[in-house]
């Protein structure tokens, strides 16, 4: 009968298991609902270590943040490729990336390493920053009149704007030969399109990767399918200035893989899913929570005038053209920190390795443990980002906490008196620690230079609730807002 129910009974040297109360399902119901409250109550009954049947695995929550690494670390017990590429087949629909399922040779993680990080990012910084500006202050954003004030939801305005440039970045624009108003309109026209087939398809993104299958989802199904169009290699080699990232995937696809055109196409949808779904929650949290903390604003607007000014740059709508090194990027700190905390307040990514074979895991208070083969291990970094022993007053955004007390990046935080290695997780760890994670950063402190100096910025309501996250998505990376926060913004007044 436990067999049949697919119940499993905890083994000497096991950790505790709980198998819930719904046959297969299990736990995942109250899992779902609120993993953070969930997990804490289990930590609490069982301790650092506790095993979950969620929709027929079972899943090993690792919860002592001392004993991370040993899940982090890349162990020959774990295994990180199974779960993400099965994930992204699973949502996507294209055919395995995983080289031993034979339809590609491409090693992705080393595509991902080459062309997002290191000799990579200047060129996408470049680009960034000068399809922000266009973006932000072509005719539609702003009212015709400078001084009068422009009214828009933060995270309407957050996908408007780091959409289109994020999308003009990686994929690059049509050829720009012909620049005719008709032209231009066209291309507007195709990134506003996909802004939509995007929206549509991100919200089923969710139920796809629990395993429900896309035919369900009519409307989703189609916007995932329109994407896939307008990336097909024909139209994508129409396009000038794409990013390394996509002038490689698409080569190594065609060279290396025997995907048909539609697959490959897919997989480029993959790669605009995984540079927005984050990026865009992560750059509305930021600029809410700025705007609405005064000092918070204050510091910011002065760090960004003074890379600025020290680099004899005038601010100047009619001729918008600042420029932003890596360099100058990397150094500022305000920004750095008003970044992490608010990501620090709103991811809930889930760290997931599987076991190749049973194994005993290690945990740091010399406790070991039973692992069997096929059995996900997983972190849930919230649980250190609203611990109140690392960070006092976890629900307090508070603009400075990343921040030392020579207003560097402060890097030392301790629980228990003992200081952590990990601290901060919003970009996953180990191996399959987000590869566009520098790209993001810098692409959202671009954002922020950016609004501070070309925009007076203020909340329709100033007194406004913080909008609580929406967990339907926990789990997936940066949570979003259960609804939107106006604000009003016009040109600075020189
Ligand atoms: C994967 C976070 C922006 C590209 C991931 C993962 C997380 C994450 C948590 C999964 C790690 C894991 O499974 O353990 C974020 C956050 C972002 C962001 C919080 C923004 C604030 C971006 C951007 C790109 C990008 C701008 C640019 C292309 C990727 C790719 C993967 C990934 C390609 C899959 C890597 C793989 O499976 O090997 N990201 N990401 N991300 N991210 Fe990001």
């Amino acid at each position: 009968l436990w067999l049949v129910l697919g119940i499993r009974r905890r083994q000497p040297g096991e950790p505790p298991v709980e198998n819930g109360w719904i046959p297969y399902m299990g736990c995942a119901l109250q899992f779902g609902a609120n993993p953070l409250e969930f997990l804490r109550s289990r930590q609490k009954k069982y301790g650092h270590i506790f095993t979950c049947k969620i929709a027929g695995q079972f899943v090993h929550f690792l919860c002592d943040p001392f004993s991370y690494h040993s899940v982090i670390r890349q162990g020959r017990h774990l295994d990180w490729k199974k779960f993400h590429f099965a994930a992204s087949v699973k949502a996507f629909g294209h055919e395995s990336m995983d080289p031993s399922h034979g339809y590609t040779t491409e090693n992705l993680h080393q595509t991902f390493l080459k062309t997002l990080q290191g000799g990579a990012l200047p060129s996408l910084i470049e680009n960034m920053m000068e399809n922000l500006q266009s973006v932000m202050l072509q005719s539609n954003m702003l009212k015709s009149s400078s001084s009068e004030w422009e009214v828009d939801g933060i995270f309407a305005f957050c996908y408007k704007v780091m959409f289109e440039s994020g999308y003009l970045t990686l994929f690059g624009k049509e050829l720009d030969g012909d620049k005719t108003t008709a032209r231009q309109q066209a291309q507007k026209a195709l990134v506003l399109n996909a802004l939509e087939n995007y929206k549509e398809f991100d919200k089923i993104f969710p139920a796809l990767v629990a395993g429900l299958p896309i035919h369900v989802f009519k409307s989703g199904y189609s916007a995932r399918e329109n994407l896939a169009k307008t990336m097909l290699h024909e139209n994508l080699s129409k396009r000038t200035k794409i990013s390394d990232l996509i002038s490689l995937r698409m080569q190594l696809n065609d060279s290396l893989s025997s995907f048909n055109e539609l697959s490959k196409a897919r997989t480029h949808v993959a790669i605009l899913w995984a540079s927005q779904a984050n990026t865009l929650p992560a750059t509305f949290w930021t600029l809410f929570y700025l705007i609405r903390c005064p000092e918070a604003l204050k510091a910011a607007s002065e760090e960004v005038k003074k890379v600025f000014d020290s680099s004899n740059q005038k601010v100047d709508p009619k001729d918008p053209r600042l420029v932003l090194t890596r360099e100058q990027l990397d150094n500022m700190p305000v920004l750095d920190s008003v970044i992490k905390e608010a990501m620090r307040l709103s991811s809930a990514s889930l760290n997931v390795r599987v076991a190749k074979a049973d194994f005993l895991l290690h945990l740091d208070n010399k406790e070991s443990y039973l692992i069997r083969k096929d059995d996900v291990l997983a972190l849930y970094p919230q649980m250190l980002h609203f611990d109140p022993e690392i960070f006092e007053d976890p629900l307090t955004y508070k603009h400075d906490r990343f921040l030392d007390e020579n207003g560097q990046e402060k890097t030392c935080f301790y629980r228990g008196g003992r200081r952590l290695r990990y601290y901060y997780m919003p970009f996953g760890s180990g191996v399959t620690k987000c590869p566009g994670r520098f790209f993001a950063v810098h692409e959202i402190k671009q954002l922020l230079s950016l609004v501070l100096s070309y925009f007076d910025m203020e909340l329709l309501d100033p007194g406004v609730k913080v909008p609580p996250l929406d967990q339907s998505r926990a789990g997936l990376g940066i949570l979003q807002p259960t609804y939107d926060v106006d604000f009003k913004y016009r040109l600075k007044q020189q």
